[in-house]
């Protein structure tokens, strides 16, 4: 159970601790944040609400705790990490628990989240000791002009102390994404966990603790993003931001300092259908891309752009799929749990009402309890309306019937985000073509959009964000490179 067990420490009373310093704390605010179960809509969890003071001792502590570790062998560093996986996954049903009680992430889904945390981890390690054990070495007569005088080393050097801040859809998964190539790298850690998640990242963090990295190099700082927010990504001590969430990354990079972001700030993936593809496969596609977690993925497809020949047809294939989900508890595992908060939900609603107003075919009845909205597919959205353009976030999904495929990628193009999109079709060099004409980050050909496996490149274009991440990218993007040139009096050669 959360809280209890090897976690008992994080918890004082009710009110669950914040990290620094390679200890549990109280905030001397005296004051709580309060995390409210969507599906209850009833207080789950607290967690401390820290001041500002406590994030300048943190960011103290992270600078000087990341001067050592940047002097911590690459083999140790990778040694504590695996540690922290193995604690991690050894700890996965309450971690989940959280997950579940404080996001509604069905129960399933939130043990794969941790489990797939765990792995991510491991692979981070063992592939941090490959690319950062190695360098460059250039020799200066390739360039013309130059003699063989220069020999250049290059390596990869930590960028000092790194921010990470994770949505509430991945508290976990998208935390240790962060933390995991960051550390190591040899930089110290940071972390601002969302409102909804934290508990769960708090229970993450412990696993870290656990393993035995320094003291100060890793803390976990909860409270008002309205009160510690820009302070955090405005402080002069942080030296990289890892942001995934919505468009306040649009104005934490605009209040950024001269550092590398890393932003992933969501998506209106695109789902384009062509006359020949297997519509069935297509179907269960938007069913699993459009629907797991209720939609609240920065990867859902959020919009089907499907030829009108077969539209009618794909259309009864995905209702009949929907009217197979699950709606309910994620303690029961139901396909369809309650969005995150009442905001979130109403914010969909105004998107369906809008749809409505216009003259969309609604395939299912509307529904809505409290936070819980069941599976609705509208159909012939017409450009005029929001939902073609905004991302609902939520089990809501809008089918534009398009005439031509050049339509379909106009109208992907047009949206000011360019996370992901997919296209069905059996015909590999259309495929290919559209796949190149979409301005978006990753093209998945006959495949629901998806950042995974996590060592896969992620990114967004336009207004999806900025900077690659995946295990590699993200330690690369985490890590300045640092280059020394031994300068000979004669040009040398070696001879064989
Ligand atoms: O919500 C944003 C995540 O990066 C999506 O990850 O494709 O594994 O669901 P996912």
């Amino acid at each position: 159970m959360a809280g209890t067990g090897i976690f008992t420490e994080i918890l004082d009373g009710e009110v669950y601790k914040f990290y620094a310093d390679g200890e549990w704390r109280t905030s001397s605010s005296g004051k709580s944040v309060a995390i409210v179960n969507p599906a209850t809509r009833k207080t789950q969890y607290k967690v401390q609400a820290c001041t500002q003071e406590e994030v300048n001792k943190v960011m103290g502590m992270a600078k000087s705790a990341q001067k050592s570790w940047a002097k911590t062998p690459l083999w140790k560093r990778a040694e504590l990490l695996h540690k922290a996986a193995a604690i991690l996954k050894d700890n996965k049903a309450p971690i989940a628990e959280s997950l579940v009680k404080e996001i509604a992430k069905p129960a399933k889904d939130s043990v794969t989240e941790v489990v797939r945390s765990g792995d991510l981890i491991s692979y981070c390690a063992e592939e941090g000791v490959r690319i950062l054990g190695e360098g460059k070495f250039l020799l200066s007569d390739s360039f013309p002009g130059n003699e063989r005088t220069k020999y250049c080393l290059t390596s990869k050097i930590p960028l000092g102390v790194v921010l990470a801040i994770p949505p509430f859809n991945y508290p976990v998964n998208l935390a240790v994404s962060k933390i995991a190539p960051a550390l190591i790298a040899g930089n110290s850690l940071v972390l601002k966990p969302p409102t909804q998640g934290a508990v769960s990242c708090l229970h993450m963090v412990h696993c870290f603790h656990l393993a035995g990295f320094p003291k100060g190099l890793i803390s976990c700082i909860t409270g008002k993003g309205s009160e510690i927010g820009d302070f955090l990504t405005m402080h002069p001590a942080v030296n990289c931001i890892s942001f995934t969430g919505g468009d306040t990354g649009i104005s934490i990079s605009k209040k950024a300092g001269m550092i590398p972001l890393q932003m992933e700030l969501g998506g209106k993936d695109a789902c384009i259908v062509l006359e020949d593809a297997d519509l069935d496969l297509v179907a269960s596609n938007i069913i699993k891309g459009g629907f797991s977690y209720s939609g609240q993925r920065c990867t859902a497809v959020k919009v089907v752009l499907v030829m009108e020949s077969v539209a009618d047809e794909l259309v009864e294939k995905v209702k009949a799929k929907v009217a197979k989900l699950t709606v309910g508890p994620p303690e029961e595992n139901c396909d369809i749990t309650a969005v995150v908060s009442e905001s979130s939900a109403n914010f969909i609603e105004g998107l369906v009402m809008d749809a409505k107003e216009k003259g969309a075919t609604f395939c299912q009845e509307y529904k809505r309890e409290g936070n819980l909205i069941w599976p609705l597919l509208l159909d012939n959205v017409r450009p005029d309306m929001r939902i073609a353009w905004e991302e609902p976030f939520g089990p809501v999904l809008p089918v534009l019937r398009i005439s031509s495929v050049d339509e379909g990628i106009n109208h992907c193009n047009a949206s000011n985000f360019g996370l992901q999109g997919c296209v069905f079709t059996k015909d590999i060099n259309k495929a290919m073509l559209i796949s190149d004409a979409m301005e978006t980050g990753t093209v998945q050909i006959n495949s629901a959009p998806a950042r995974g496996p996590d060592h896969f490149p992620f990114q967004g274009l336009k207004d999806s964000g900025i900077g690659s991440q995946g295990v590699t990218n993200s330690i690369n993007l985490m890590t300045k490179v640092k280059t020394t040139v031994i300068n000979l009096p004669t040009p040398s050669y070696s001879m064989g």
